[in-house]
């Protein structure tokens, strides 16, 4: 077989093992797990360098994605490589205790922080969206999710069901990169549940890998299913292939007219992107995918899919404090920092910062995990004492934490 052409898409690999490819095994932290990001076993469409969350992407393009490899391989203990938007973009020198790498994904000036100001910049290749781990090379695959999706569905339970979740079933859609962590922690929290999911892919993925237990043949076959398990107490989860926005309503109708109704509902289809994320009522996924792949059927399609889900977002608008979280990482000493905007909710409604630090057990290593892994929950703490939060002032007395305006 002869090798591919450079640049051109390519299934890829991470090195296992001790042998260094990099200047250090920071530098190789890196290398690694950007391409493990991409691994087909992780990344939901690695041909498109898009890992997860609709068009979360670990790099702009194959060639920047080439580079960034070629440059964490000769990269320095005392420089630092720049990332704007998946393209690696400089490298500085800085000193022993720095970040190896800083990323800044998808940021827009505030007044441009559309997503049709976004879309026309990432055509004309000047941008990617990052969402919140895959521009940062620290997705690990629906893994990741799973233990928050389980304490959020564990402590439902404890509020609404008197902590015991057995006999209860959850209804939700979308069983793609963090999706596809639901069945699984519903089942391990103590629920049944009934994921519907418009690709046949994805749901077979989620089989594979046994997070999803079975796939029913139809609605009927699915309600009946989770009326058994919920009356036998068991914790079994369901796939259902099917478009939500199609489904849903009929289960509204069968409920009101007396047929079963879920304990919860949750939704993780990417509706946070109308064009990508959200397959509208009456289309096919061909129909969708077509849609996608050409820019003047964008507005038709966007009409279309907000007809058929609801965006819901947070009203706290201050980003100053994930700002302030990179800045505080980098100062302290992480391995690598980032930057986005957008991830988990769309352009204009989020901007946050991920950080990353390597324990390779050397003395120096201490030092850095010791100041990172304290500021970072301690600015956690700081923004949530700041807003009133008592759980979160109390926390910050307990942990002598030097909060200037705590209790004024
Ligand atoms: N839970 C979290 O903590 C967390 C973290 C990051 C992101 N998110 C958000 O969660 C959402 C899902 O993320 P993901 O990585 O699983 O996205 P994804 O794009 O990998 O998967 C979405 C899935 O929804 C399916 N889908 C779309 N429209 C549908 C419809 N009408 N009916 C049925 N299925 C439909 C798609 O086929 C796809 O499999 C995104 O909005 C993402 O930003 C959540």
């Amino acid at each position: 077989m002869s090798a591919p052409a450079p640049h051109a898409a390519r299934p890829v690999r991470a090195n296992r093992g001790t042998e260094l490819h990099c200047q250090s095994w920071l530098t190789e932290a890196a290398y690694r797990m950007l391409q493990n990001n991409l691994d087909p076993e992780v990344a939901e469409n690695p041909d498109a360098l898009v890992v997860y969350g609709g068009i979360g992407k670990a790099a702009r393009n194959w060639a920047c994605f080439d580079q960034i490899l070629a440059t964490l391989r000769t990269l320095k203990d005392d420089e630092t490589l720049l990332i704007q938007s998946g393209k690696p973009v400089g490298v500085f020198r800085t000193h022993a205790d720095a970040p190896r790498v800083l990323l800044a994904n998808s940021n827009l000036v505030p007044a441009w922080a559309t997503w049709e100001h976004f879309h026309e910049l990432d055509r004309k290749g000047l941008m990617m969206y990052g969402q919140m781990t895959a521009g940062s090379w620290i997705y690990i695959g629906s893994q990741g999710i799973v233990q928050g999706t389980y304490e959020t569905f564990v402590e439902a339970a404890k509020q609404h069901f008197g902590g015991n979740a057995q006999g209860k079933w959850i209804l939700t859609a979308g069983l793609g990169g963090m999706g596809g962590a639901q069945p699984l922690a519903a089942s391990f929290a103590g629920y049944s549940s009934l994921n519907i999911e418009c690709q046949q892919s994805r749901i077979d993925f989620r089989l594979r890998s046994r997070y999803l237990d079975e796939q029913a043949s139809d609605l009927d076959d699915a309600l009946a299913r989770m009326q058994r398990y919920a009356a036998e107490g068991k914790a079994i989860s369901v796939g259902l292939l099917g478009n939500a926005a199609e489904i849903l309503p009929e289960l509204v109708r069968r409920a009101q007219a007396g047929g079963p109704k879920p304990d919860l509902v949750t939704d993780q289809t990417s509706a946070h992107d109308l064009i990508h994320g959200y397959l509208p009522a009456g289309w096919t996924v061909g129909q969708w995918q077509a849609a996608q792949a050409d820019a003047s059927q964008h507005a038709a399609l966007k009409a279309a899919a907000a007809q058929g889900c609801a965006v819901h977002v947070g009203s706290d608008a201050v980003s100053d404090w994930p700002l302030l979280n990179a800045l505080l990482n980098t100062a302290g000493g992480a391995t690598w920092v980032s930057l986005h905007h957008g991830g988990g909710v769309g352009m204009g409604y989020s901007q946050h910062s991920g950080v990353v630090i390597v324990c390779d057990g050397t003395d120096a290593a201490a030092k850095r995990i010791e100041r990172v892994l304290w500021n970072d929950p301690g600015t956690g703490v700081m923004r949530h004492a700041d807003a009133g939060y008592e759980i979160a002032q109390a926390c910050a007395r307990e942990q002598g934490l030097n909060l200037p305006m705590l209790g004024r």
